[in-house]
């Protein structure tokens, strides 16, 4: 069988990885894939990422499976168009993916079906948005609405900065940009909300459209510097399992989040198939509530799940997206898996690209320690230019070196060490992936 993975991130490498091992899978297409995905004889990227053009080729080509990593296909439609040319593809559509593209969708979503959030208020009016934080106070959470990759959300410790992101985000073509956030097409909406206490968790399930099967537990951290501080990113390190879901926390996310979610939506007659991510807050009496929904895998929790999943992922894939979820039982590596995203000079607001990457190791030794180096911001030099099997950065999160321990600290320790022998100029990585989980 052959199978697509539409996408180029790290996420896309692991999914494309794990693809590859199952014995039903002759060929895994990446489109348009990345260095890590081009370097791996057993993948092959496909330099199209136009939505149609990208289903003609996965008909002539006569994909049997199709995976989508990121949101903005998702957003797009792509699962729509490939369906709709009888395809079979895992994803939502455009219009259940409004529950990752539309903040002031997921949010009404969420009122109107009483899944635990933070209170909040949309605004596209900057006078109402000022007067609306005065009468809150901070701390307070300003969203920009649409995709933001993970960059849109300013956590307002004061009232002043409260003011300052509202202006940004309703008004971006007076500013500069104050506060490093990255302004969006989703437009001059904003949403305002409660400022959530505790410690986040990334739940991810699958769903067929009616039976939900979670995967295994995980957490990202998401500010850029050690000690959780710094600016939002998209991810800086992720590890599975995430201690500070206990069985307790994990039934009542499911039971209040996920599956009145899941039903919601149904109800609502846009069912929901794909990968579904809660953005979990817990707070200190163990009451989980929904940060965000994400409408995909995330990006880096994908690296150390998948290096953790023992079933055979195609399998899973074609149950997944024939309604039969039912019949599956996820197989996890008992052990936990720990990812180091290492990032591109300038990373978040200005990526540096072109940055030649060395020391990185075979996949052989990789595959000896228990390990592997998945790919983001990476390419291949085209033929001709540069040395064989040369590596240049191409993005801002460049790498996620991801490694197996019997303890996280084990983990940790082996991806550091693996990390440490990999060079590019300005690379900047936390030291201190997984503190949260290896002091509990
Ligand atoms: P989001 O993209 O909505 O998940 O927001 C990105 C990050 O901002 C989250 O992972 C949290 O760290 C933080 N955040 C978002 N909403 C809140 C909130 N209501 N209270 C506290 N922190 C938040
Ligand atoms: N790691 C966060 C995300 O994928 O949205």
């Amino acid at each position: 069988m052959k199978v697509l993975v539409v996408g180029g991130g790290g996420r896309e490498h692991a999914l494309a990885w794990k693809m590859a091992q199952s014995p039903k899978v002759q060929a895994v297409y990446v489109a348009p894939g990345n260095g890590g995905t081009a370097l791996d004889s057993r993948l092959e990227n496909i330099a199209i990422t136009d939505v149609q053009a990208l289903r003609g080729w996965a008909q002539s080509e006569k994909i049997a499976l199709t995976v989508v990593g990121p949101e903005q296909p998702l957003a797009a439609g792509i699962v729509d168009e490939f369906r709709a040319h009888g395809l079979r593809v895992f994803g939502p559509t455009r219009a259940a993916a409004q529950l990752e593209s539309s903040k002031a969708f997921s949010k009404a979503f969420m009122k109107r079906h009483g899944i635990p959030t933070a209170d909040y208020e949309s605004f596209s009016d900057p006078l109402a948005a000022h007067a609306y934080v005065e009468r809150k106070g901070a701390p307070i959470v300003v969203k920009a609405d649409g995709l933001a990759a993970g960059k849109g959300v300013v956590v307002a410790m004061s009232l002043a900065e409260a003011h300052q992101a509202i202006d940004f985000m309703l008004a971006p073509e007076t500013g500069a940009n104050p506060l490093g956030v990255t302004h969006n097409a989703g437009g001059a909406r904003v949403v305002i909300e409660e400022f959530l206490q505790g410690e986040e968790a990334s739940f991810i399930v699958m769903c067929d459209g009616k039976n939900v099967t979670a995967l295994a537990t995980s957490q990202d951290h998401k500010r850029l510097l050690d000690g959780d501080a710094g600016p939002n990113t998209g991810g800086m390190g992720a590890y599975s399992p995430a201690p500070v879901v206990t069985p307790q926390i994990h039934a009542r996310a499911m039971r209040e989040i996920i599956l009145p979610t899941i039903k919601g939506m149904a109800q609502d007659g846009i069912p929901f198939t794909g990968f579904l991510y809660a953005g979990l807050m817990i707070d200190a009496q163990g009451q989980p509530k929904t940060l965000e929904f994400n409408c995909r895998m995330g990006d880096p929790e994908t690296q150390p799940i998948m290096m953790r999943l023992k079933s055979d992922l195609f399998d899973v894939m074609m149950a997944a997206t024939s309604g039969q979820l039912d019949q599956i039982e996820l197989d996890w590596d008992r052990r936990p898996a720990l990812g180091v995203v290492m990032a591109a000079h300038g990373y978040p607001l200005n990526p540096r690209k072109g940055d030649l990457v060395t020391g990185l190791p075979s996949l052989d030794s990789l595959k000896q320690a228990n390990a592997m180096v998945f790919h983001a911001g990476t390419v291949t030099p085209p033929p001709g230019q540069g040395g064989k099997g040369e590596v240049l950065s191409a993005g801002g999160r460049v790498l996620c070196v991801t490694a197996l321990g019997h303890t996280v600290k084990e983990a940790q320790k082996r991806a550091y060490e693996i990390a440490d022998g990999i060079i590019f100029a300005g690379a900047q990585f936390r030291t201190d992936i997984g503190f949260r989980a290896i002091k509990s």
